[in-house]
């Protein structure tokens, strides 16, 4: 059966199952008759947090069966992926180094924590970064090779072949939330910012043949790279893993909710972060999920998410990210 294929080997990071709750205040404030429910993968971990290590359980399984000892990948300045791949390194005793695109370190957020984790850094000026990324982190391979290491080079956001497993074992840890609360179809809605986390998501559901969309809320770039992307990392999975099925329905992408650009926002995403924090205790960035979640009830509110009762939004985490964001949110809040 599609659903019964054997997850590959994986390292034990992740708090899991996370936490599967239902938003009473915010179904009743932004529901129209419907539930909103959230899942916690932002509680994956403290300094771990969000959906990045699910993918590294997997990616720090191929290394360890292939001896490496030294991980490197790239993003944004306040990249989440980049600092937990920092953790993991720091966890598992392994070297670190960090491709970041922007002007100057700054020690704040996810870059504070990286360099707490002892990762090294190399930023990059974004047209030098957009340019030569690929050599510019094979060169950072090759010099750890000098220095007798065995590296590894993590694509953007882990979002490649190894890392959308991580995904598509969360699509199984989903049914089994959907299961014991009686949910049997519904709309998952999801950051997307490298593509990984909606491929295993779509690719799980539609392995279980689930009625349940998987809806990407683009914070980068647009539907069409990222519905291609996705079908890529699927694609480039099932050479790896040939039991690995085609997908059989087309990703959603939306991508009406980019705001400004990547690493930007609106008055209207600070807005709703304040609002939901105070609501229900939970906690959004500027961002990922602050784009995503108020992608998600623009959706409801237009009716544009089918029939679903049930509207289920990933918490992709992203906590550190909110911190450098912190006068945009003080013009709201009265101190
Ligand atoms: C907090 C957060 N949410 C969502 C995403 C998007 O996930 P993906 O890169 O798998 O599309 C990222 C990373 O890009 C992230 O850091």
């Amino acid at each position: 059966m599609r659903n019964n294929i054997q997850l590959p080997e994986r390292v034990d990071l992740a708090r899991c199952p996370t936490p599967f709750q239902l938003l009473t205040r915010a179904s009743k404030r932004w529901g129209a008759g419907r539930r909103i429910w959230v899942k916690r993968d932002d509680l994956t971990g403290t300094t771990l947090t969000g959906n990045k290590v699910r993918k590294l359980e997997f990616f720090a399984a191929y290394a360890k069966a292939r001896g490496i000892d030294t991980l490197i990948t790239c993003g944004g300045l306040q990249s989440n992926h980049a600092r937990a791949t920092a953790a993991v390194c720091a966890q598992l005793g392994w070297h670190c180094e960090l491709v970041l695109r922007g002007k100057t370190a700054e020690p704040s957020g996810n870059t504070l924590l990286d360099k707490l984790f002892g990762a090294d850094i190399q930023v990059v000026e974004a047209p030098h970064y957009q340019r030569h990324l690929v050599e510019l982190l094979e060169q950072t391979a090759e010099r750890h090779r000098l220095l007798g290491r065995n590296p590894l080079i993590i694509p953007t956001g882990g979002s490649n072949g190894i890392g959308i497993w991580g995904y598509i074992a969360a699509a199984r840890e989903l049914l089994t939330d959907f299961s014991n609360q009686g949910i049997t179809d519904a709309a998952v809605v999801t950051a997307t910012g490298s593509g990984g986390t909606q491929a295993g998501l779509t690719l799980g559901m539609d392995m279980a043949s689930a009625n349940i969309d998987v809806i990407g809320i683009a914070v980068s770039d647009d539907s069409t790279w990222f519905n291609k992307k996705v079908i890529d990392d699927i694609e480039e999975a099932r050479k790896q893993w040939p039991d690995l099925p085609a997908l059989r329905r087309n990703p959603i992408t939306i991508d009406d909710f980019v705001g400004p650009g990547y690493g930007r926002a609106g008055t209207e995403i600070y807005a709703l972060i304040a609002e939901l924090a105070a609501l229900e205790g939970v906690v959004l960035d500027p961002v990922y999920t602050g784009k995503a979640f108020y992608g998600m009830l623009e959706l409801i509110k237009n009716n544009q998410i089918g029939a679903h009762q049930d509207i289920v939004f990933v918490h992709t985490g992203g906590i550190f990210g909110l911190f450098p964001h912190h006068q945009q949110l003080a013009g709201l809040l009265e101190f």
